[in-house]
């Protein structure tokens, strides 16, 4: 450990241990040493296939058939197909596993993550709020209604090509409405009730600590800024520097899975 890095690591943990009500703002950082592609920066998805733009979302409620027929062609999209193959065999990595920790600890209350990758709940947290939805879910674009993707695709995977179009776009068992991956598309708002739920945590912090985000996407990177005109703390653990690195009080460089268990261990040994 170098000398920045431990000046860096104990400043952090002062401030966690004056503040009240620790949260986390996460993107995909957190999940790259799990094998997930980035979005942005060297070898991310968008920097490779371009980032969609907020038509993607007006497109799919233009035409959900289409959208639905298309999604069935793993072809189609190579790219696509193979970031949704990765999410679906990542496992959680140290990084993940030391977040459970701290909120195992008590010491981090909420984390609001950007990822659909699902990871947090593998390392055992339950104190998360999947903003960009998840992998593992459809969602009514009316009701807000969630199911599994997984009983979607096995309700039609015995049936012919023919037929699962007929069943396209799937409807909501409860008020009929269309269904669609649960993961936000570009243009797409927040669900309320998600939305909701972040704002409540995000009012109740005094500190927040930006794990492996650019915060380059709203309203996410409008959390941590709200904190700060608040009079609140930013602890930013990402390699590189962010859009918010300025406002930030310190910045512990690293891949966050060895930055935050580094965390763990410090403010650890600093409370026995
Ligand atoms: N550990 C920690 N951070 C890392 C690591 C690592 N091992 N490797 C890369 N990073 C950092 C990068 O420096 C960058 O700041 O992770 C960040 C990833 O940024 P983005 O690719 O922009 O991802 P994210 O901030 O999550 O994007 C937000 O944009 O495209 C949408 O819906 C998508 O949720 C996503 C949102």
């Amino acid at each position: 450990m170098n000398g920045t890095y431990k000046i860096h690591l104990a400043k952090a943990v002062n401030i966690i241990q004056k503040s009240n009500y620790v949260i986390a703002l996460v993107g995909a950082g957190l999940s790259a040493e799990s094998g997930i592609p980035t979005f942005r920066g060297k070898g991310g998805l968008w920097t490779k296939k371009g980032e969609p733009g907020p038509s993607q979302y007006r497109n799919f409620v233009k035409d959900p058939k289409s959208w639905w027929i298309n999604n069935l062609d793993e072809q189609q999209d190579p790219e696509r197909t193979n970031f949704r193959n990765v999410i679906d065999k990542a496992k959680p990595n140290q990084g993940h596993l030391a977040l459970y920790e701290l909120e195992h600890d008590g010491i981090l209350k909420h984390q609001i993550t950007q990822n659909v990758d699902g990871l947090h709940f593998a390392a055992g947290s339950i104190n998360i709020t999947e903003i960009h939805g998840s992998r593992a879910n459809i969602r009514c674009i009316s009701c807000e209604f969630k199911t599994p993707r997984v009983a979607l695709e096995s309700s039609i995977a015995k049936l012919s090509y023919t037929e699962k179009i007929k069943l396209l776009p799937p409807s909501c068992h409860r008020c009929g409405g269309v269904m669609k991956p649960d993961t936000v598309m570009f243009g797409e708002p927040i669900p309320s009730s998600v939305l909701e739920e972040c704002v409540v945590q995000t009012k109740k912090s005094d500190c927040i600590l930006m794990v492996g985000t650019s915060a380059t996407v709203y309203p996410a990177a409008s959390f941590p800024q709200e904190i700060k005109t608040r009079g609140g703390k930013i602890i930013e653990l990402n390699p590189s520097s962010t859009s918010l690195s300025e406002i930030s009080d310190v910045s512990i460089r690293g891949s966050t899975s060895s930055t935050i268990p580094d965390l763990v261990k410090k403010l650890g040994t600093q409370q026995h």
